[in-house]
């Protein structure tokens, strides 16, 4: 759909990795009748995270990853709902499978996810060449799907749960720099935002275990894991109380719980809502250096009234209220957003709105989306989808423009300043260059120098910027 406009499709794509399909793979088999599954992940970060629950379960079975769809047995694809775009991206993707049943006629193809979540069984008839349709709350049951579509017997599990976390299940980390992991605090979501398909697709809001949350953290750092992000639709609203002692512990008491399991290893989480995020959270992150200073506070509308019919339960000014104190506890912390152009009814003035709230606010980085109609939603039954496709992609452009302008001067005021890197790995243009991100997510670039390696902290001088990217060297 954006492909006759190629650089705002490019601005989107680098800013949008939500809609890159990631492939997964690191074990690699060695012995050539073991059973591959082959397994691409798309949409949100908790769609990798629950790739790596998939790719455990299937680990018990004997399966091995592979990372050529050619060679599996199993073929897996976990989609994403949030927007048309991301299910056409999933419908394609299928598309390219068609041919592997004629070529390899025992080749099983599941799909997983919101997707599988949303369409159920209406998928199989769809898609012809699915064998297996699970939703996310059911990965469980995967190999008795894989069983019952050996014997030739499509299958379907969508059942969501009010339980499931699959909080014992310990993630197969896949496609892994080996030095930062997703850990996964709860699913769901009970907010009600009338653009948002999630609801629907993950079902009723549950935390994790906090226990088996620390545990996780603890054995990622036992590995050498340095940084973790802790995963939720709403992460401010977790709470779980523990059986044995009543005691309950909050989204703020976790993030400690799980900064204290090891100082040298970073604490990152997403996303906050900013309806929840609280005091005790940014007294966190100003009391533990490991708890980086990086909140992604996704705002969808600049506009009041807009923001009352998206049901995002704040207004203006009180995300604008939400915002000074973020900056008066944490006065270097860097805030990011998600913005919709085009909802609904949304006027020329109430778009004026999304623009000035990139400035007051001063995001360093969004995800920036024109709005998509999704059957079933509040806003899909109550509110006509009346902003014309264009108009819909001139906000985007105008959105994306101002963004990369406030992000391009909030790194030129890096300039000059030294920062804390972690390592991760060589850079994407040159294997002479090391990069890294400092606590406030920003990507930064540098020389190597004799005897840093990924996982290394290093402090980085800022020299010159993009408006994605800092260039330095270590001081
Ligand atoms: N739980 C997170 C968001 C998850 S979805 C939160 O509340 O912020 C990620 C982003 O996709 C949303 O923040 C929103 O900006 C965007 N999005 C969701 N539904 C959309 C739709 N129907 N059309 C366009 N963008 C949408
Ligand atoms: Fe969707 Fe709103 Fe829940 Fe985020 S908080 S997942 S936007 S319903
Ligand atoms: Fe997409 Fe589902 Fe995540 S709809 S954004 S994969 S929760």
């Amino acid at each position: 759909m954006y492909n006759d406009n190629p650089t705002l499709d490019n601005i989107t794509q680098k800013l949008d990795p939500k809609l890159q399909g990631q492939v997964f793979d690191d074990e690699k088999s060695e012995n050539p009748s073991q059973r591959k599954f082959y397994i691409e992940s798309y949409g949100c970060a908790m769609n990798f995270s629950d790739s790596e629950i998939v790719a455990s379960i299937l680990a018990e079975e004997g399966y091995h990853s592979t990372r050529e769809w050619q060679d599996a047995d199993l073929i897996l694809i976990n989609t994403c709902s949030i927007r048309d775009k991301a299910e056409q991206t999933v419908r394609h993707r299928l598309a390219n499978f068609n041919n592997i049943k004629k070529k390899k006629p025992g080749t099983l193809i599941g799909v997983l996810g919101c997707m599988a979540e949303r369409l159920k069984a209406k998928l199989l008839d769809q898609e012809k060449l699915v064998d297996i349709v699970l939703g996310p709350d059911a990965y469980r049951d995967l190999p008795n799907l894989i069983r019952r579509a050996e014997d030739g017997d499509k299958g379907v599990n969508v059942l969501l749960s009010r339980e499931e976390t699959y909080s014992e299940i310990s993630p197969l980390r896949l496609g892994t720099n080996g030095i930062t992991a997703y850990i996964s605090i709860m699913r769901g979501c009970d907010n009600m935002c009338s653009f948002c398909v999630v609801p629907f697709t993950r079902g009723r809001e549950r935390s994790r275990d906090a226990y088996s949350i620390v545990a996780e953290a603890q054995d990622l750092s036992d590995r050498g894991y340095k940084e973790v992000t802790l995963l939720g639709q709403n992460v401010d609203s977790y709470k779980w109380t523990d059986p044995n002692t009543d005691e309950h512990v909050s989204f703020a008491s976790l993030l400690v719980m799980v900064a204290k399991v090891n100082p040298l290893m970073r604490v990152r989480f997403s996303t906050s809502h900013p309806k929840d995020i609280n005091d005790d959270v940014m007294y966190a992150i100003r009391d533990y250096h490991n708890i980086c200073n990086y909140v992604h506070l996704p705002v969808q509308s600049g506009n009041s009234r807009v923001l009352k019919l998206m049901n995002r339960t704040y207004d203006r000014e009180w995300y604008i209220k939400k915002v000074d104190r973020i900056y008066e506890i944490v006065p270097d912390c860097a805030i990011t957003s998600d913005m919709i152009a085009g909802f609904c009814s949304e006027t020329e003035e109430e778009h004026q709105d999304t623009l000035s709230m990139i400035e007051y606010a001063k995001y360093t980085m969004s995800y920036m989306f024109y709005y998509s109609e999704r059957p079933g939603t509040l806003a899909a039954r109550k509110y006509e989808d009346d902003v014309p496709y264009e108009v819909k992609k001139r906000r985007l452009a105008e959105i994306i423009r101002l963004q990369n302008q406030i992000s391009y001067e909030s790194n030129k005021r890096d300039i000059g300043k030294t920062f804390e890197i972690l390592v991760e790995g060589d850079s994407k243009k040159s294997k002479e260059e090391h990069k890294g991100r400092n606590s406030q997510f920003k990507m930064v670039v540098f020389p190597k120098k004799a005897g840093i390696k990924p996982g290394d902290y290093v402090q980085v001088k800022i020299e010159s910027v993009t408006s994605g990217t800092l260039r330095g060297t270590i001081v």
